[in-house]
């Protein structure tokens, strides 16, 4: 078996778990392995079930594809990327039958509280994707994360606790971090909360992305691409799915099928993949113009990417009153030209 790690912002929404793994199993996750010692010791342990690792750093992802290859491990796969996006888009719904997410990050600057992953919308995320009676344990060494841990759990409707209490203190069946191993070194405290998913409905607030045809729409009498440079200046749409048209680059070379051209940088804050996209404005013989998304980094052609081609469009509609629309296959309505 060739062990690789996966993108998560490459991944199919949903992913077939069963089929990635060649066989049907119980799923098992890890968020934030660090050096994945954890994860290749739960893999060892349990090889009756698949085990997913996710991670957002680089080089921990590297050294848990060296240890899957050399333990050999076939139930074990990793993904390099956000938690967050990996539980909404790549998961079916009621999948994860055991999660594990030892000593998350604990940002404590208060200006870093929101980057904290546990809250009672990740909660409410994870319930979705989680079986019922499906397992979850959490650890921290961190006071201030175990308050915001504690209150989550307490008021979220979708967990009950496995044992009488909300945590424990110590834990001696569980495999050690390396983190666990070091706050344990200097005297800290751990708190490990084993909670388990109940039958409560978590309504699927957090949908699937869904991926659509590459967006394109094509104007007619627009104004000379030096006009438009000339007139460019950062722009910014709200609205559910806010997009920032960034820079405009002017293409050097004048290709033979299709012009020259102008790349609008773009960032959209799409939840749960932000992308930052180049979008393309094409001139054709006709004299119309082209506008759609760039190939470049591969992005996913969401509904924001959608949008933030209508909000070009628009932009470039508020340009001239001359210049219309000849036709789009646009899922999000171009804004109204002010
Ligand atoms: C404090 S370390 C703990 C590492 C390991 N679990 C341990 O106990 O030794 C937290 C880990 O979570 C990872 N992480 C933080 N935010 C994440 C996210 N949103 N998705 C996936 N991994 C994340 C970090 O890269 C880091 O490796």
């Amino acid at each position: 078996m060739i062990i690789r790690a996966h993108d998560a912002t490459r991944l199919a929404w949903p992913t077939d778990w069963d089929r990635q793994f060649g066989r049907s199993a119980p799923l098992h996750m890890e968020i934030g392995f660090g050096n994945a010692q954890f994860l290749i010791d739960w893999a060892i342990r349990e090889p009756q079930a698949n085990l997913i690792g996710i991670e957002i750093s680089l080089p921990s992802i590297r050294k848990a594809e060296s240890k899957i290859k050399n333990q050999k491990l076939t139930n074990t796969q990793v993904i390099h990327g956000n938690a967050r996006l990996v539980l909404q888009s790549s998961l079916e719904l009621e999948t994860i039958d055991h999660l594990y997410i030892n000593f998350p990050d604990p940002w404590h600057k208060a200006a870093h509280h929101h980057r904290k992953l546990i809250n009672d919308q990740f909660l409410h995320l994870v319930a979705t994707r989680m079986k019922p009676g499906g397992l979850l344990d959490i650890a921290t060494d961190d006071a201030g994360y175990q308050e915001v841990i504690t209150a989550a759990l307490e008021q979220t409707p979708y967990f009950t606790s496995r044992t009488d209490e909300t945590f424990a203190t110590d834990d001696l069946e569980r495999i050690r971090t390396k983190y666990e191993l070091k706050a344990l070194a200097v005297g800290r405290t751990c708190k490990y909360y084993k909670w388990q998913r109940n039958d409560t409905v978590a309504e699927n607030i957090f949908p699937i992305p869904q991926e659509l045809d590459m967006p394109h729409a094509v104007l007619t009498d627009p104004l000379s691409f030096d006009e438009m440079s000339a007139r460019f200046s950062q722009q910014r749409y709200g609205g559910d799915t806010p997009v920032r048209l960034l820079r405009m680059y002017n293409s050097l070379t004048n290709d033979e099928n299709q012009g020259t051209s102008l790349l609008v940088e773009t960032h959209i804050a799409e939840d749960p993949l932000p992308q930052r996209v180049g979008l393309l404005i094409q001139k054709r013989t006709s004299g119309e113009i082209l506008i759609g998304c760039s190939e470049l980094g591969f992005p996913r052609p969401t509904h924001g990417v959608h949008t933030a081609v209508a909000c070009l469009v628009h932009w470039i509609l508020t340009l001239d009153p001359k210049t219309q629309v000849k036709h789009h296959n646009l899922n999000s309505p171009i804004p109204a030209r002010s």
